[in-house]
């Protein structure tokens, strides 16, 4: 029996998606990389822009073909954009074959779905949950993610997010540091925490948890390993992880710190809850304390209200912070979220016309600081074989910077030292440095 999974979105689905493949791993299917060959084929979908939805709903459509060919096939969608309000039922009314519907908090309700659709009824199920711990399905060796906090309270005015995966759930903190301990003991070299807002981790706990405390935690794991974490909502950055970064070695000097606009009105207007001023002012504090570090942020254009001189604002923004990049967004409209009712839309035109001079405004960035790494030395971990060139492969500075190099042995999972010869773009290029 063959298991085909299809992930969108963000890294939390892709850490989900490791969670649905235990489940399926532990019923006796395994992986096919054909989804005409598959037995139970998986949509983990997303819903945060408009373009993400179309994408799915036209893979979805694709399978009824192959559904016709193995009337045994089960169709499971899971995710955010299932767990939006109306969307279960609309998908089921639209794609008869799909078997299983399951929310955001619902995927330990899979296992006991698939025995049912057996029976050949159709399931959705969508009630928000508590978060059950699940085991994962790995192969992403030498990194592993970890999630430590579900959910989203901020509601920025244009996302979904907190709509479709609820308020925040953080696990505990003996969870995590089991589970992170589990990993290193397997081999791991790389840990990645996941969470919408990571800076919020412990709050809801009320125990005293903070995410400065998890972070000096697992930075203390007597083991050879680095850790990273995803997303700092800039308000929440405290002073103490500041901190926890700049004493521990091990602790990624990497900050993904998503501004969203320049503009200090429209910041107000996105619930954004910090001030332009507010922005740089961390930046700089970060700078301070943590030589090297690599920040990188998204940017939003075209949020209701935006005028010309709201993104010179972010243009100016970004020229001043000097990202080492940069994910570069047209903002969507999405059903259920106060801006979606805003006045003052934003043309399609503007937009992508905003869009291009971001984006060329942030390349001319992007080259310049990947020239300030070339001729200097930085530890690498090898994640992966580059399968475009022959003998390549490639893993990251602790600074979160991609870098490729020529080597004729397999070393994925070790820390090697590479000297950067040339970039292209944000990413570098270099030559292994032996020892001595
Ligand atoms: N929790 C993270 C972001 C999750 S979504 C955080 O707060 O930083 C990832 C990015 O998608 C956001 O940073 C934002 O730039 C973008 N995004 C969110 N909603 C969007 C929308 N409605 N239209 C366009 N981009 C959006
Ligand atoms: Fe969305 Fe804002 Fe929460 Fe991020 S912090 S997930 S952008 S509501
Ligand atoms: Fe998309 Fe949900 Fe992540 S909407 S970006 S998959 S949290």
């Amino acid at each position: 029996m063959n298991y085909y999974i299809k992930t969108y979105g963000c890294q939390m689905n892709v850490h989900e998606s490791e969670k649905i493949a235990n489940i399926l791993v532990e019923l006796g299917y395994q992986e096919c990389t054909d989804m005409s060959t598959a037995d139970i084929i998986v949509f983990n979908t997303c819903c945060i822009r408009g373009t993400a939805e179309d994408k799915i709903k036209a893979h979805i459509g694709e399978v009824k073909h192959i559904k016709k060919a193995n009337p045994n096939l089960i169709v499971a969608v899971c995710g955010c954009m299932s767990q939006q309000e109306g969307v279960a039922q609309s998908l089921l009314n639209r794609f008869p074959f799909i078997n299983i519907v399951l929310g955001t908090t619902n995927l330990h309700l899979l296992k006991e779905r698939i025995a049912q659709v057996k029976n050949s009824k159709r399931y959705a199920n969508t009630d928000y949950c508590h978060h059950a711990e699940l085991e994962s399905y790995r192969t992403s060796t030498p990194n592993g993610w970890v999630n430590i906090i579900y959910g989203c309270n901020n509601y920025c005015t244009y996302c979904i997010v907190p709509h479709v995966r609820g308020r925040e759930q953080s696990r505990q903190e003996d969870n995590i540091v089991d589970e992170v301990t589990q990993l290193l003991e397997n081999g791991y070299k790389e840990i990645t925490l996941l969470g919408q807002n990571v800076n919020s981790y412990g709050k809801d706990l009320n125990d005293g948890s903070s995410f400065a405390g998890l972070l000096n935690r697992l930075a203390e794991l007597p083991y050879r390993y680095r850790l990273r974490f995803i997303t700092s909502h800039p308000k929440d950055l405290s002073d103490e992880v500041i901190d926890a970064i700049a004493r521990h070695d091990n602790i990624c000097k990497s900050i993904h710190l998503p501004v969203q606009s320049g503009s200090t009105d429209i910041l107000r207007r996105m619930n954004r809850r910090y001030t332009r001023e507010d922005y740089i002012a961390l930046v700089d504090r970060i700078r301070a304390s943590i030589p090297n570090v690599g920040i990188t942020s998204d940017i939003m254009v075209g949020f209701p209200n935006e005028t010309e001189q709201d993104f010179f604002d972010t243009l100016d923004l970004v020229n001043r912070v000097r990202f080492s990049s940069l994910f570069c967004f047209i903002y969507s409209r999405r059903k259920g979220t106060p801006a979606y009712s805003m006045d003052n839309q934003v043309s399609i035109e503007v937009k992508r016309d905003r869009i291009k001079r971001l984006i060329t405004t942030q390349n001319i960035i992007t080259n310049q600081v990947s020239q300030e790494y070339h001729g200097k030395v930085y530890e690498i971990l090898v994640e992966d074989r580059n399968d475009k060139y022959d003998n390549t492969y490639c893993g990251r500075t602790d600074c979160g910077r991609l870098v490729n190099f020529g080597c004729d042995t397999d070393l994925i999972g070790q820390f090697v030292n590479v000297r950067i010869r040339k970039s292209a773009s944000a990413t570098l290029w270099g030559d292994l440095v032996m020892d001595g």
